[in-house]
Parts: C-alpha cells; structure tokens; sequence
C-alpha cells in the first residue's frame, strides 16, 4: 500500500493505494486557520502533524499496517515553517495566502528588480512567497529571526517529523522565490538577499526521491513497519497534476480547491515575460506554468457559510438556471489577489444588482466570478501562444456539476473529469509508488492510473454569452483598483 497526504489549508486529506491504483480508503481531518489581522492568513504546523497522525491511523484501521511500503505528499505551497536549534516551531506558519508582506514584495520586484528576480529563480516576488515573508519576519520579528535554524514547508514539516529528513522538493520549492528553478539548485543570490544560508534550507530532492524511512517511533505508533519510504512529495499543484494524469507537454489541469489554479505542463523551461504565471519545476522532472488565484472554493464557502449561513451548498445552486444572462458580477478578491493581478489589496465586490436579483443570481454571480478569475489567467497563456482545448479538473469545487459547466463555457475548454477527485492525496501516493520503485517514473504512473469518465463540452452559444460577460468582468478590476 502507498499512503498519499494532500496537506490542504481547510484539512489533510489522505489516501491509500493498492499498488495497482486502486484506492482503498480515503480520511480528511480538519484544523483551524487562523486570521489575525485582516490579510494575514497562519497555521500551526504542530495541528497538521497531529491531524496527520490520527488521519493515518484511521486511514489504515481495515488493513495490515505492515504492508504499507511507501508515503508521499502534496503540500499547500509557499507557507513559512521555522524551527530552532532544538526542533521547536518558532512561530505560526505564514500561509500562501497572506498578504502581510507588501512592503518586502514591492522591495523585492522595485528595488533588487523584477529582472534579476527572474534571471535568479524565473520568477518575481508576489505577496504569498516565501521570501517575503522571511524579510518580514527579519524586520519585524528580529529575536524569532535570529532564532530561525531550518527554514522549510509546510509539507516538509510532516517528512521532518515522521523521517527526521530536512529536504523538500523542487516543485514546492520553486514556490519560495530562492530556488533558481531552470538549474534546479537554491539560488545563491536570493540566499544573500534574503540574509539566510544554505544550511537553513532544506535538501533538494526531485518529488519521488526517497527522503528517508520512518522514525522507530513513529513506525511503533502506527504500527507500521521501520522499512516504510517516505518521498519528497510536491506542492499540492504539482502533485494534483501527477494525480489528474497531468504530465507529459502541454497538458492542463485546474484545482477549484480554497486557491484557483491553472496549470500547464511543459517539457521544456519556459518563463511568461510579464511574469503573470509562475514558471515551476513539475513534480515529473519537468516544469509547468500556473496562474494562481487565491480564492476559489473558499468564496463559494464564505458566500454559504458566513453570508447565507448554510453549508448546503447544492440547494443554493440548485435554482440555478440561466447561464450566461447573469447581471450580477462578482470579483473573487477576498483574500487579494495572486495571478494576475499581484495586489493584496483587492477585495471582493458585487456589482451589477437591480430590484430583482435574487439570491441565486449572487450565488451564480460567485462561481461564474472564479470561473472569470482563472480565465484572466488563462488568457495570459493564450497570449503566450500556448493552445489548450482541455482541461483536467480536481478539488472540493470539482464536484458541482454546475460549477464545471461554468468553468467549460466560460473558459471555451473541454472539461474532463477524472475517476479520482482527490488529485493532490492521488499524485502523493502515485510519487510513493515510484519512489518505491514499483513504477518505472511519474509520467508512466500518472498516465496509467489517472480515468477520464466524463467530458464536459462547452457549448457554442453559452460560449458567446459568455464571452461578452467575460468583457466586462474584465473592465472591473482596472475600474476599481485604486480605490482597494
Ligand atoms: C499556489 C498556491 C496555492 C496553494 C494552495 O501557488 O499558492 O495553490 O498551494 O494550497
């Protein structure tokens, strides 16, 4: 058996596979995220490996724990975990999502320069990054700073505490502004620049390399055998993309988890001159672009939960059915916004409401606002010159066939739809498969395991209904930016 663990910002979500890629059982654990000033987005890791540990042992109750071979994982990206000299977390992790570090990004991309910020790693600095963020934590936490002895992600943590292995991997590294992402090497540059050595960053591995084994503690706690492989693992992106079968060129996937995100493999490197996209390593020894918006899912739960005070997310959108002749908009910027727009200053807005709206046109209004955001990004790849007419789906959001139908019309994409919903727990088992050496590399796995069961067609005149919303949606942002 092959255990994957998808370390998402709302829970760990958790899978075990059968050699064969048949999933045996499936476990989520929740733990809270936390807000401490407006823009600011924190987490214990010390509840992810807690969660992770219980999540493992459920996970395994039904099998013979000694037959687990291999663990592997996807991780929330770019979030900044700090340990001592003595092992201890420093502080809470700074998440992908917060928007506290404006000052160090605009230094960053103004001062050392958005040039040299590509030439170093083949990216520019965004609010979310890891680098930013350990310039605030320099600046304005200088005794915890001094105190920083390993610098690491969030997933790392969990292969730290179950291997005793300081490593990460090069897709979720990429994540961090430090690692100089063509070469696959950290960045001796960005180290100087962000005032740490190379002793404070972890090991680079690729995402199915073996780390280590399991600690005789922890073997002993979950009844597991001493001999399991813990593998890197990828960021959660990545790793979805080896779960949705997302490897090879040109291939497209995207996640409606609590982020949104497009997300095109490519064998060769390649970097967006405008810098709009990220330019990563792939957990398949390749590199990909990705547009990421930060809040996708998680606007549709804030919509339902905070405003309308329901967790019955498909009765509200059962009403739903004039596509393409909404007249209310939504901008998705609770949280800011990444791709690719880079200001943490954006906010959400409705816009568009008359006497009649009704509460399904703002619940629309909410989905077909994500569906507008990833298309921004999705433009920016056209505009590359890159052509997709596909496109994989995963993530909680994946499971309204509504929300998908929004997503094929809106963004002029087939949609296919894959057996396994779980693309990041799928693709972290899958690199522990190949890490185990029981696939010949990730490409073959993805290939093989990923089963598209059903394709979402667009349709040709809720396309164009859409293409003239999609006009004016567009217009929004740059009509309201300066007064975030
Ligand atoms: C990607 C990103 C998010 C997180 C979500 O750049 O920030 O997708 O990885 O967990």
């Amino acid at each position: 058996y092959y255990i994957g663990i998808d370390l998402g910002t709302s829970a760990v979500k958790l899978l075990l596979m059968e050699e064969s890629g048949k999933i045996c059982n499936i476990v989520s654990k929740e733990y809270p995220l936390f807000f401490p000033h407006p823009g600011w987005s924190e987490q214990n890791p010390q509840d992810w490996f807690a969660q992770s540990m219980e999540g493992m042992k459920e996970l395994t109750k039904d099998i013979d724990r000694k037959e687990v071979a291999g663990i592997g994982f996807g991780g929330q990206m770019h979030g900044l975990v700090t340990l001592d000299e003595n092992d201890q977390v420093i502080r809470p992790a700074i998440l992908w999502n917060d928007g506290r570090t404006q000052e160090e990004t605009e230094y960053l991309n103004n001062e050392i320069g958005k040039n040299k910020l590509s030439e170093y790693t083949a990216n520019i600095a965004f609010a979310g990054f890891t680098a930013p963020k350990i310039l605030w934590m320099k600046k304005n936490e200088p005794d915890k700073f001094a105190r920083i002895a390993k610098i690491m992600l969030p997933k790392d943590y969990l292969a730290y505490c179950l291997s005793g292995s300081f490593c990460t991997d090069v897709s979720d590294a990429s994540g961090m502004l430090l690692l100089d992402v063509k070469n696959r090497c950290w960045s001796k540059e960005m180290m100087e620049i962000c005032g740490v050595k190379e002793e404070q960053l972890p090991k680079l591995y690729e995402s199915w390399q073996v780390v280590g084994t399991l600690k005789k503690s922890i073997a002993d706690e979950l009844g597991f055998s001493e001999n399991v492989k813990v593998v890197a693992g990828a960021g959660d992106n990545a790793a979805a993309a080896v779960g949705t079968g997302t490897v090879g060129d040109g291939q497209c996937n995207i996640s409606l988890g609590t982020s949104g995100t497009i997300f095109i493999s490519s064998k060769d490197f390649g970097v967006d001159e405008n810098n709009a996209l990220h330019s990563f390593c792939h957990a398949d020894g390749s590199y990909h672009l990705m547009g990421c918006m930060l809040s996708a899912a998680s606007c549709n739960k804030w919509w339902a939960e905070e405003i309308l005070q329901t967790k019955d997310f498909a009765a509200e959108q059962a009403p739903i059915n004039k596509l393409g002749e909404n007249r209310v908009f939504f901008l998705p910027y609770l949280m800011g916004e990444r791709s690719p727009h880079n200001n943490p200053d954006a906010r959400g807005v409705f816009f568009g409401m008359s006497m009649d709206s009704t509460r399904a046109d703002m619940t629309q209004a909410v989905l077909e606002g994500v569906a507008f955001g990833l298309r921004d990004s999705l433009e920016v790849a056209r505009s590359l010159g890159i052509k997709i007419e596909r496109t994989k789906i995963c993530g909680g959001g994946a499971k309204s066939p509504l929300w998908k139908k929004i997503i094929a019309n809106v963004m002029n994409l087939k949609v296919d739809v894959l057996e396994v919903e779980e693309g990041p727990s799928m693709g972290g088992a899958m690199l522990a498969a190949v890490g185990c050496d029981a696939y010949p590399d990730v490409e073959t796995i993805g290939k093989k395991m990923a089963h598209v069961v059903d394709t979402v067609e667009p349709e040709p005149e809720l396309v164009a209904k859409y293409e003239e919303r999609y006009q004016k949606f567009r217009k929004l942002y740059p009509a309201m930016k300066d007064l975030f």
